[in-house]
């Protein structure tokens, strides 16, 4: 088998929530796949079940050869996981947690002590590695939680949002670590919300939406698929974008992203009567405008496209809080497995 990871029909629900609902995938070895998928889409979910943390209750999956079921003390001697929530022990230093999860992992004192000193290297944690976990920036706990992960040196590492809320240069960084990685021939499988973090690494991605693929493949290929034309419109100071999205949405024209950072209105075209209908549409209403373009559609668009919801950026999320409206509302939990960072 040539596929670092194969699920098939795999199912998690929890009470009436079906969190994973007969998902299948293929990632094959040495490639990187991006899992997409707006909040509560079961992500997660799914890389706990692949990580032996929660069994399915349907399905199979093998990790590097092994069933999930069958043999999970296979399948977690040949993954590492660097979660949405971090499991570092905060409260001792960087190397020692590191040599607590060596010593787990069965390696020898001396042993682990040479890894851990090489990974606090590689990561360059070596100056920081002393400190205290609770005094590092988030950063430093990513890049910690990522050298905990490649302490038994894995053939299949899940990152689940390993950047989320980290500055542009600690992104990077992360970035370069986890293409070498996957030169050294480590098959990933990553969750994002930053599609350009998928766009970086991923050389497949998944789009997840309740529990189900609704799209599979190159992203090139997904895009191309989406297809159509992006009209982008940006209203005068004065107008408020709202009034030119609704504008569209009154017009029957469907497909309306209004980005309250930039003040940006874009409307996804699939027939060419519609951009015609949108221009009419602009030039009845009158508004005031800065500019009108139109442009093709990247990993952004094809997120709204398929799950009808526009990707996050920036914001921070954390269990119980208010969602940002941006995303359909989803029943909130807080999983007692899961240690908030
Ligand atoms: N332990 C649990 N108990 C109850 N419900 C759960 C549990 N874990 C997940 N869920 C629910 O399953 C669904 C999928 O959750 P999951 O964490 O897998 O989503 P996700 O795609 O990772 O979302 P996010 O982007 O917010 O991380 C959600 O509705 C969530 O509330
Ligand atoms: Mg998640």
């Amino acid at each position: 088998m040539t596929a670092a990871i194969e699920v098939q029909g795999l199912v998690k629900h929890f009470g009436d929530v079906r969190a994973v609902n007969g998902v299948d995938l293929e990632v094959p070895a040495g490639t990187v796949l991006g899992l997409l998928g707006p909040n509560g889409a079961g992500k997660t979910t799914m890389i706990r079940m692949l990580a032996t943390l929660v069994p399915p209750d349907a399905g199979r999956a093998w990790v590097a050869g092994h069933e999930i079921s069958e043999r999970p003390d296979l399948v977690r001697e040949s993954m590492g996981l660097t979660g949405q929530y971090s499991m570092v022990d905060i409260d001792i230093s960087g190397r020692e947690n590191l040599y607590l999860f060596a010593r787990l992992l069965d390696l020898p004192r001396r042993a682990a002590w040479a890894r851990v000193d090489e990974l606090l290297e590689r990561l360059e944690l070596t100056r920081v590695a002393g400190r205290l976990v609770s005094t590092y920036s988030g950063g430093l706990r990513r890049r910690l939680d990522l050298a905990a992960s490649l302490l038994g040196r894995p053939k299949v590492l899940y990152l689940d949002e390993p950047t989320t809320g980290l500055d542009p240069h600690s992104r990077n960084g992360l970035w370069d670590i986890a293409r070498e990685l996957v030169a050294q021939g480590t098959t990933v499988l990553l969750t994002t919300q930053y599609m350009t973090e998928a766009e970086e690494l991923a050389d497949h991605v998944a789009v997840m939406d309740d529990g189900a693929v609704v799209a599979n493949g190159p992203i090139a290929e997904l895009c191309a698929k989406v297809g159509g034309t992006v009209l982008r419109v940006r209203p005068a100071p004065s107008v408020p974008p709202n009034a030119v999205a609704s504008a569209f949405t009154d017009a029957g024209l469907g497909m309306v992203r209004t980005d309250e950072k930039t003040g940006l209105v874009s409307l996804t075209i699939s027939h060419d009567d519609q951009l015609t209908r949108a221009v009419r549409t602009l030039g009845e209403t009158g508004l005031p405008l800065v500019s009108v373009d139109t442009h093709t559609p990247g990993l952004d668009e094809v997120f709204l496209a398929l799950t009808g919801r526009t990707p996050n950026t920036e914001t921070r999320r954390k269990a119980g809080e208010e969602s940002d409206g941006t995303f359909a509302d989803r029943p909130a939990h807080h999983d007692p497995g899961q240690v908030d960072d």
